[in-house]
């Protein structure tokens, strides 16, 4: 479903290499977790894949669709959910939705069923007549939940989810993730909450430095150390189990 080859991006004119060769295949119907420290290069490489940056070099392709040559057919696949909401501000919340259906070309009673399902889900539904000035965060984490959703992508890409949601809601997005799986899509997401992780992925990848240094199965990942933590394995991994 997602195929990154030889993805490489630097910023400050190559000074910081953020996303170092990294390869990575992501299977349909599975849940995919992309773990690492701050400043690993999740939200660079998150942004590589959903179009948003251009790579330096090496590719990505959605579904079968080439990223660079086949944006739009690739991008219509995913439904992105980015780590911060700081944009449009002045839009109230079923303004923004209809903005994003119109986008992805969401059919009217499709829409309708959609939102009625999500913002109930999410409890937001009493304040989508309200500007996206006066949401918290939480609430714009929702709202943007809801509308990544839409479409129903068959790719759901989700950069730290979790942070901001009180535990109701996030209970109700891991559900969400695992039913969206359930339906025959795909779920890749970013996350340093290591638990949520281990409760959730079918694989994970570990990033450090720009660089993938572990990608499996939890099982796979722990061979040979038998009962270790993905806590453990990560501060192993990313060569901070010293500091412990
Ligand atoms: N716009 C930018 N300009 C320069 N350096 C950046 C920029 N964005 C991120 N970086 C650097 O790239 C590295 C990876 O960052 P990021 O992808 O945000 O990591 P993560 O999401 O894993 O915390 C970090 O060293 C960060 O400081
Ligand atoms: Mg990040």
């Amino acid at each position: 479903m997602l195929k990154i080859e030889n993805l490489v991006k630097s910023y400050s004119g190559g000074k910081v290499r953020a996303v170092d060769c990294i390869n990575l295949e992501v299977k349909k119907g599975e849940i995919f977790g992309f773990i690492g420290p701050n400043g690993a290069g999740k939200t660079t490489t998150i942004k590589l894949v959903t179009g948003i940056l251009k790579p330096d070099s090496g590719s990505i392709t959605v579904d079968g669709f080439d990223m660079q040559s086949r944006p739009i057919e690739a991008k219509g696949r995913i439904g992105f959910v980015p780590d911060t909401h700081d944009a449009w501000d002045r839009l109230t919340g079923r303004e923004y939705l209809n903005f994003i259906g119109d986008i992805y070309g969401v059919e009217r009673e499709e829409r309708r069923a959609a939102l009625e399902k999500y913002l109930e889900m999410f409890e937001i539904a009493d304040a989508v007549g309200d500007q996206l000035r006066t949401y918290s965060h939480g609430m714009r984490q929702k709202l943007m939940l809801t509308a990544a959703l839409m479409h129903r992508p068959p790719l759901w890409i989700l950069d730290e989810p979790l942070t901001g949601l009180d535990p109701r809601s996030a209970h109700a997005l891991k559900k969400e993730m695992r039913a969206h799986c359930d339906g025959g899509n795909t779920v890749f997401f970013s996350t340093h909450v290591l638990e949520v992780a281990e409760k959730l992925c079918d694989r994970v990848a570990i990033i450090d430095n720009g660089r993938i240094v572990a990608v499996g199965s939890l099982d796979e990942l722990r061979a040979g150390k038998v009962g270790e933590s993905l806590e453990g394995l990560f501060l192993r991994l990313t060569g901070e189990s010293d500091e412990k």
